[in-house]
């Protein structure tokens, strides 16, 4: 069993965390903003600032821990249907915060990579964003994919279209070659908050044989703690792929 290297790994093995069984990729459908900011008299936009501060921290935490890749639902394809308010709102706190975030990630050795359909967004949105990945693409700390106008079956069918074009057979390695983050691992572990128990079109292909952990927290209250309960389970569920358990 490895030594736990600072502060996050000494209280995760305090609490039988095991170091070396940790899943590699997580993916987080981040839900509950607006429930958490209506709850307390505030505009939904103040449950979405607070998600991005959560971020961070989980960010920070998942690393320090040990977590080699996380990737985050920012924006669906489908969030486009909300007021334009809160569409707006949302676009300007992605855009804000991937420029404000740049140096940290870059002090921090974040890796970020942009899943979605990002020809679809506003320009400064999208130029913010396209820098992120230009500036951080050598870092060789974990993996930050952050989802915007990102829909699965979106995505398939855009990898569809690629293999079509390319002429290429029809394989799952040729539609896998073709996704968003094609260099990415499939997650490991899916954790959804607020309760929902639903897949909201996140990853439908790559998320086939990902664990599921679903929390009541919305995702304003996501910490530590949560993220530990998380990695707990995981490491409790025997993973078969559709086999049989070994041994
Ligand atoms: C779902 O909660 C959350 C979203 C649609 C947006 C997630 C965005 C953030 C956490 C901000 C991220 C910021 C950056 C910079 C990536 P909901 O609004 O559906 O909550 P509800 O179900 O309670 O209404």
């Amino acid at each position: 069993m490895p030594e736990p290297k600072n502060d996050v790994q000494t209280r995760a093995v305090a609490q039988g965390i095991r170091l070396d069984a940790l899943p590699q990729h997580i993916a987080c459908i981040m839900d509950g903003n607006g429930r958490w900011a209506t709850a307390r008299g505030e505009h939904r936009l103040v449950g979405h600032q607070q998600g991005y501060l959560t971020l961070k921290d989980v960010l920070t935490t998942a690393d320090e821990l040990g977590i080699r890749y996380l990737t985050v639902y920012g924006f669906s394809a489908e969030n486009w249907r909300r007021p334009g308010e809160e569409v707006n709102g949302l676009m300007d706190l992605i855009a804000a915060a991937a420029s404000a975030e740049l140096t940290g990630l870059i002090k921090n050795n974040v890796r970020v990579r942009i899943s979605g359909r990002l020809d679809e967004l506003p320009q400064s949105t999208r130029d913010n964003l396209r820098a992120l990945e230009a500036e951080t693409k050598d870092n060789t700390g974990i993996t930050f994919v952050l989802a915007v106008n990102y829909g699965g079956r979106q995505e398939i069918l855009d990898a569809a279209r690629a293999v079509a074009e390319a002429g290429e057979p029809w394989t799952e390695e040729s539609i896998s070659k073709h996704l968003y983050t094609p260099e990415i691992p499939e997650p490991d572990l899916m954790v959804r908050t607020a309760g929902e128990l639903r897949w909201s079109n996140f990853l439908i292909w790559q998320a086939a044989y990902a664990e599921l952990y679903v929390t009541d927290s919305p995702w304003p209250e996501f910490g530590e703690e949560e993220l530990f309960a998380a990695v707990t389970q995981f490491q409790r569920r025997i993973r078969k792929f559709g086999g049989l358990a070994e041994g």
